[in-house]
């Protein structure tokens, strides 16, 4: 390697991060399927799901009409209105349409909210279980991570009480993630909204991530943009992506103080500029049409988290919560770790090497012990990867 391009020639930042777990497992599944494997897919981070027939032809309409130039950096007027417009009927907010800016992708809304608030030594309370990228958009930004740990046992469950306990001189921001990336398990409205009062009272930000707000099966989804009186202590992150099965087409946005706004636009006046004009057009139709294709899919999502659930269950050594939303179980498999004394970082790879089933450890997400296993197929495909997991982990 050339001085150059060696490791003295790179910044601290980008030395503080890895790249993601999921991505490393996703790139040993396609090796194994480029050698004819037949593998089962429990990995995926996103919806089995076509992207609805009227969101595609927006997007069609929009290269015909010739609608494929620069935007407003923060997004077309009409899907900033059309984005608070949907959280207003769906959730009770009051936001106005430059109180959001819309970004490419739920990632890149968090990213950049990061990066205009957290500065070096400032620090970010995370529960555990995490999405993998938090840790490390955070540390990007040389903040630090305060992790609140929450348990199986108890359903996941993160109170007031637990965060408070973490809050710090640096708190910056509190970063929750409802229902959540990998567990499935929901913050309760009582919680969420404790937490959120907690937060104003000490001058903290609470950041939610509702990337799957949609997909909560609890029958009472909430966003904390209901309360609006704490409207200038919240971060609200959300993403066209999971709720329309968009995943491809990058589009988020962020709901936040007007001031906070301003200045997510200007980062990204300096980066990316506009999310594509194209995808604008479509996640306008996406938020405006009827929303009956996010109903039928979480109808089945339903469908598919049971039966996953079931399969699970019937496996000796295998422990798993019915999950409240997203598309995620998180089985405790200790027992079946424990008895092949081996971590969950390997009982993964050998699944995949041997079982031929795709699966991200616990570790991926600070919870050794558990892996995650993704509903978003099949009912035929969860029998089928139930069946291999059994016959596996019998063998171990
Ligand atoms: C918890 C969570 N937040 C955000 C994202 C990012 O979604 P996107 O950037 O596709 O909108 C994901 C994707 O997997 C996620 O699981």
């Amino acid at each position: 390697m050339s001085t150059t391009a060696g490791a003295t020639a790179f910044t601290a930042r980008i030395g503080r991060i890895e790249i993601s777990a999921t991505m490393a497992i996703n790139n040993e599944a396609t090796t194994l399927r480029s050698q004819g494997v037949d593998l089962v897919d429990f990995g995926a981070g996103e919806p089995h799901f076509t992207t609805p027939e009227h969101i595609k032809q927006a997007g069609i309409e929009a290269i015909q009409k010739n609608f494929t130039k620069y935007t407003p950096v923060a997004g077309i007027k009409e899907l900033r209105e059309a984005v608070v417009a949907r959280h207003k009927q769906d959730f009770g907010s009051n936001y106005t349409f430059d109180e959001c800016i819309v970004t490419t992708g739920g990632k890149n809304a968090l990213f950049n909210t990061f990066q205009v608030l957290i500065d070096h030594g400032d620090e970010v309370i995370i529960p555990v279980p995490f999405w993998v990228s938090f840790k490390d958009m955070v540390e990007y930004c040389g903040g630090k991570c305060a992790f609140v740990t929450t348990r199986a046992e108890e359903g996941f469950r993160l109170t007031a009480a637990m965060i408070e306990k973490a809050i710090t001189p640096r708190t910056k921001i509190i970063l929750l993630n409802t229902p959540n990336n990998p567990s499935g398990a929901a913050v309760s409205p009582e919680d969420l909204t404790a937490i959120c009062k907690l937060a104003a009272s000490r001058g903290i930000f609470v950041m939610t991530d509702e990337c799957y707000v949609y997909l909560d099966y609890t029958g009472r989804p909430f966003s904390l943009g209901s309360l609006k009186e704490y409207k200038d202590s919240l971060l609200l992150m959300g993403s066209l992506s999971k709720t329309y099965s968009m995943t491809g087409w990058r589009l988020g946005y962020a709901l936040a103080p007007k001031a906070v706004v301003n200045e997510l636009q200007k980062l990204q006046s300096q980066s990316t500029s506009n999310p594509t004009s194209i995808v604008q057009k479509a996640g306008v139709a996406a938020l405006t049409a009827s929303q009956q294709c996010v109903e039928d899919m979480r109808t089945e999502y339903i469908q598919l988290r049971n039966r996953m659930v079931a399969g699970l269950r019937s496996i000796p050594g295998v422990k798993v919560n019915l999950p409240d939303g997203a598309f995620y179980t998180f089985p405790d498999v200790s027992e079946v770790t424990a008895r092949a004394g081996i971590d969950t970082t390997e009982l993964s790879r050998r699944l995949l090497q041997d079982g031929h089933v795709v699966t991200v450890p616990g570790e991926a997400f600070g919870t050794p012990g558990h892996i995650r296993c993704s509903y978003a197929t099949t009912l035929a495909e969860i029998d089928r990867g139930v069946e291999r997991m059994r016959t596996f982990f019998a063998a171990l």
